[in-house]
Order: structure tokens, then sequence, then C-alpha cells
């Protein structure tokens, strides 16, 4: 361990040495049994003469703060009453103010609970830990790792080769590994492509209701944000501002409402940003699970303009835990999409790349999503008919045959009782979502209902204990 002593300005040495390495001992910074360095080195370290060190640890030797194993070196001794590092530490002066757009944003951090009705999480359970374990550990051991170096922005080229593949077979997505840019997650994919395309005072638009993490990305940036309405049929593009340069949207699956966006309204949305010189953020977070019907066609397999960037994760195919996502974009966008990605991180993890790709390239991925169409598939329908049917007079689904949640609107009841429901379904230990804590101009009282990490069997007794929230007085 790096110990830090500073002997600037400093007049007796020793003394400064034995003093700085007392605190560090007395306030916690130096812990019971961890090792200090041999003279010699701290000599060497300090610029300092060895027998000035020696001196030092004579005297914290003499007082009990260290003792010498002989052989094995000299180590921290444990001291009664010794304060913690926190309690002691001094406190900072709270004179720096953030800026005030950090204050618009609600940002939570999700806790357990018994049964997960909560949007975005696919079940961990069934994640081939085994399999991962030993490809992460070859991984470690690739030259790709060994080299010692810095990787490509875009990510490992093996990886983005794997993802043109998945995607081009699975959804018909356009493209070459060399328009793959590996990102973590979509939220840093949305991050680099507006650092290219926005500067701030740009106009961007995003769906109301909306997934909020887009839209407090965008205004963080200083990018003026429009929220434009969503109906059954996906964006409204009529409503979209005059000087939208890019609009984000979820076309396979809106989120939180569930809707697919119908073929009229992803062309007219494509004709749109033709006529208007603007992008679009194509984010297919979840369509790789599908129960009914056909998939429809991304907006990047019908665009023949170059306007649409598409955006996948592995969060929820695999862990949200595991950062990966990637972003599709057109020719024109390649060497500033690496620039801005070098600017942010400089590359994703290359020991998690090089595990993916092989993941992928040995038959993993295919076959993890396979098994999870069949539980997601279970749990949709269980879910559905148990909401259509029990909560009737309640709830009205909202058709959805993708991805790991619906929305239900509620028939009667209103956003804030939508929320005292909430509520009391946590202090029973139901974890979910009301529907109008993701719209800004006009919140629907419902819920969003998922089923992606909710086990099978807790499904029944968890909508009981909904049920009962809901009659709760
Ligand atoms: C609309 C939408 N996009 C993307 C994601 C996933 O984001 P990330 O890939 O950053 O984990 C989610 C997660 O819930 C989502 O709802």
């Amino acid at each position: 361990m790096e110990i830090h002593v500073s002997l600037i300005g400093r007049r007796n040495l020793s003394r400064e040495i034995y003093r700085q390495l007392r605190e560090s001992i007395m306030e916690g910074r130096l812990r019971a049994g961890d090792a200090l360095p041999p003279t010699r080195e701290m000599a060497q370290r300090l610029g300092v003469a060895r027998s000035t060190v020696m001196i030092a640890y004579d005297r914290l030797l003499a007082e009990g703060f260290i003792s010498a194993r002989v052989g094995a070196g000299t180590f921290v001794s444990a001291l009664p009453n010794r304060a913690s590092a926190d309690q002691k530490r001094p406190a900072k002066r709270s004179v720096l103010a953030p800026r005030p757009v950090w204050d618009t944003m609600s940002v939570a951090f999700a806790q357990p609970v018994t049964y997960d009705f909560r949007s975005g999480h696919p079940d961990a359970t069934f994640f081939p830990h085994d399999t991962w374990d030993r490809l992460l550990r070859r991984a470690l051991r690739s030259s790709a790792v060994a080299s010692g170096i810095y990787g490509h922005p875009a990510g490992l080229d093996a990886l983005r080769e794997a993802i043109a593949r998945h995607v081009g077979i699975s959804r018909g997505v356009v493209c070459s590994a060399d328009d793959v840019t590996i990102t973590n997650g979509t939220q840093q994919a949305v991050d680099v492509v507006a650092r290219v395309l926005l500067a701030p005072g740009d106009r961007a638009a995003v769906e109301d209701p909306g997934y909020r993490p887009i839209r407090w990305l965008l205004t963080s940036l200083g990018v003026r944000v429009a929220c434009v309405p969503v109906d059954r049929d996906g964006l409204v593009v009529d409503k979209l501002p005059r000087g939208t340069r890019l609009v984000h949207v979820t076309p396979s699956h809106h989120y939180p409402l569930g809707v697919s966006m119908s073929l009229a309204r992803r062309l007219d949305l494509l004709a749109w940003a033709e006529r208007t010189d603007a992008a679009i953020v194509e984010d297919d977070y979840d369509s790789e699970f599908r129960f009914d019907g056909r998939p429809i066609e991304p907006l990047q397999a019908l665009d023949t303009a170059g306007r649409v960037i598409y955006v996948g994760t592995f969060s929820k195919t695999l862990l949200p835990a595991l950062r990966l996502g990637f972003v599709v974009t057109p020719p024109s966008l390649r060497e500033a999409m690496h620039s801005a990605k070098y600017v942010a991180d400089c590359h994703a993890s290359i020991p998690a790349q090089v595990a993916l790709a092989r993941f992928i390239d040995e038959g993993h991925f295919a076959r993890h999503i396979r098994k999870m169409s069949a539980v997601y598939r279970e749990r949709h329908k269980l879910v559905t008919e148990c909401i259509a049917r029990d909560f009737a007079e309640r709830l009205e689904v909202v058709p959805s045959s993708v991805g790991l949640h619906f929305a239900a609107l509620a028939r009667r009841a209103s956003a804030p009782f939508i929320d005292r429901v909430v509520q009391r379904a946590l202090a029973r230990g139901v974890g979910i979502y009301p529907l109008a804590r993701f719209a800004v101009h006009h919140p629907a009282a419902g819920l969003i209902i998922a089923y992606g990490a909710i086990p099978t069997a807790l499904v029944d007794e968890g909508l009981s204990q909904l049920r009962r929230a809901f009659d709760q007085r």
C-alpha cells in the first residue's frame, strides 16, 4: 500500500514521519495488521536517509503503535479506543453548489422487495453464472487484456462482429461491425450520441410518458427537451416541435405504455426526420422477448436516409449490472462516435467484452434468450390473465406482447389514489411503479406491471397482496 507522508517544508524529518504515521494509525486510515513499507523503501520514496526513517519507526515501535515480526516486516498494532477514519476526519466545508438542473431529477436506487413487479429487472437467478465465470476468467488471460494497453474506443472487433451478426439475424438491423460502438448500456450510448449531434441549447424530443433517465441526461447536457405525447400507435409525430434536432423513441415496446409503434407512424416519423434534417434514436431495449404476433420492423431497417441510430442493451437479455450495450450509427457519424466514446471513458471494460464475444459466438447467448423467452412467456400469460380477471373493475390492460412489462390504466381511480396503492403495496412487500411517475404533462392513472424479476411461483401471492393494497382503507 502507498502510504502518503509529506515532508515539504518540514525540518525535523524523523519527527514528521513519526507524527504523520501515528496520525494515520490513530484516525484509522492505517488499520491493525496493515504492513508498513520496509525502512529502505520508505527512505528511497521520501528521498531521505534510511536512518531518518528508522528513528521514526523505532519511536512508533516503542510506543506500541506498530510491531515488528522477524522476517515478515513491520505491522500496525491493534489499538483500543481508536477512532474510525470517518469519526476523526475533519468535516469538509460545504461551499460548492451543483447546477440547479441536478435538483430536477429524482434518481432512486431500487431496494430488494419480496414481490418484484417493477419494470427494468430481468430474472437474475437464471443468469448462467458458471459459464460467465469461466469465460471471464479466460478473458482475463486473453491477449487483449494481457497487452496492458488501452483498447479501441469502439470496442473489441470480435464483439462488434458478434453483435452485428446478432442484430442482423434477430432484428433485421442492417449494419456491419464497423457501424457498432460498444457502450456501458443504453444510457451511455445515448450520452455519446448526444455529444456527437447536439450542442447546448439545441432542441431534442422524448416520449411523454417516457423513460426518464434519457430526458434527464439530455437536460443535463444543456439541451432543450420537448416532451411529446404518445397514443396507442406510439409517439404522435405531428406534435414534434419545430427545430427538433433529435428524438428518442422506443418503437418496438414503448416505455412505459408497452405499445408498439404502428407501421404508419414509423413511416411518418422517418419522413419527418428526412424533411426536418433530424436524427432518430431508436431504443430497442427489450424486444428480444416476444410472445405473440410478428416482430415489428426496426426503424433502422426501414430507414433509407441514414437518419436512425439504433441502440441495444444486454441489461434485459443478461443483467443490468454488466453495463453492456451498443449503438449502431450511420457511417457519417463513425469517427465522431469513436472520439466521443473516447472522451467519455476511453472504452468499455475489455475482459467483459472478450467474455461477451465468446458468450455470443459459442451459442450461450442465443440459448439463454430461448430459455428466458419461455420463462417470460409463461409469466406474461399468468400476470396478464390475473390482472384481466381479478382487477377487471379497477384496471384495463393495455395489450402488449413484447418485453418484460405492460401497462394497466385505472378505470376510475385518480393518479394520487394509485400513488397511495403503490405505497401500501410496498408496505406489503410488493414493488410496483405508478404510470404517472413517468409522465411530464399528462400523468395517466395506472400501473406498470413487470414480470421479469418476479418468480413464477410468487405471482399469485404478489398480486393478491396488490389487490389488498387496492382494497385497504
Ligand atoms: C426505455 C429503456 N431503455 C433502456 C433501458 C436500459 O438501460 P441500460 O442499457 O442503460 O441499462 C431501459 C431499462 O429499463 C429502458 O426502460
